[in-house]
């Protein structure tokens, strides 16, 4: 199986700097990289659609993914994204529960078991980010047959954003924890990941999730032509 490597953007840039993003990143990256890695890149919502006919008109093997999801399904919830607002739009994987919706947006474990349903039912696959101190209970809530078709990310809250990545053993038990509870799943890896680390993670990890490193286009290249 290739490696994941899936990008979040968070809520940075604005509708033109991502599609300057995209017109760079996909004339320069090497098509090579995509034979060993499922590169994914999640932008905001609003850079979807314009995105899309980018990927779409390079050739090139990227996909596209979102940062969440309305934990609701599609009616009445102003100002929510729904799985069904996704459809007609290619969108691989949806990130749920990551440690800054569940910070600023108060979002629970129960929210992100019904986001990971909303995902599923609408063909994309969940990553369920998780930290140590609730792993087991986020994964205890999510349906036994759904979580075989999630993938998870350990995100150690100390290492998002920080430039301190986690100890690659501790990422190594961690994810053999993971498989412990769910299965052969995807575990992946996220936290300060560069072109300097990547590869200690992909050891240990089926994928790493990075963010500040994938912000500008000629890095982001860096770190997937840096994958050995
Ligand atoms: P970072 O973010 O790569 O900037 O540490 C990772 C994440 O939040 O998923």
């Amino acid at each position: 199986m290739k490696k994941i490597v899936l990008a979040n953007f968070k809520s940075n840039k604005s509708v033109t700097n991502i599609q300057l993003w995209f017109e760079k990143f996909l004339k320069n990256v090497d098509s090579t990289v995509f034979e060993k890695l499922d590169v994914s890149v999640a932008p905001s919502y609003v850079s979807l659609v314009g995105a899309e006919k980018l990927v779409d008109d390079s050739g090139k093997n990227v996909t596209l993914s979102v940062q969440d999801i309305s934990s609701f399904p599609a009616g009445s919830y102003t100002g929510a994204i729904s799985g069904q607002n996704l459809n007609g739009l290619k969108v691989k994987y949806v990130i749920v529960g990551h440690s800054e919706r569940r910070k600023y947006f108060e979002e629970t474990s129960k929210d992100v078991a019904l986001k990971v349903t909303q995902g599923l039912q609408n063909g994309m696959t969940p990553v369920i980010c998780v930290d140590t101190e609730y792993l087991d209970e986020q994964l205890g809530l999510i349906d036994k047959e759904e979580l075989e078709k999630c993938v998870v990310a350990y995100e150690p809250i100390s290492a998002i954003g920080t430039g301190k990545s986690a100890d690659v053993g501790s990422v190594r038990e961690v994810a053999e924890r993971i498989k412990r509870i769910a299965g052969n799943i995807p575990v992946i890896y996220g936290g300060s990941v560069d072109e300097f680390n990547i590869n200690e993670y992909l050891i240990v990890a089926d994928g790493v999730l990075p963010s500040t490193s994938s912000l500008d286009p000629d890095q982001f290249i860096r770190v997937l032509e840096s994958v050995s």
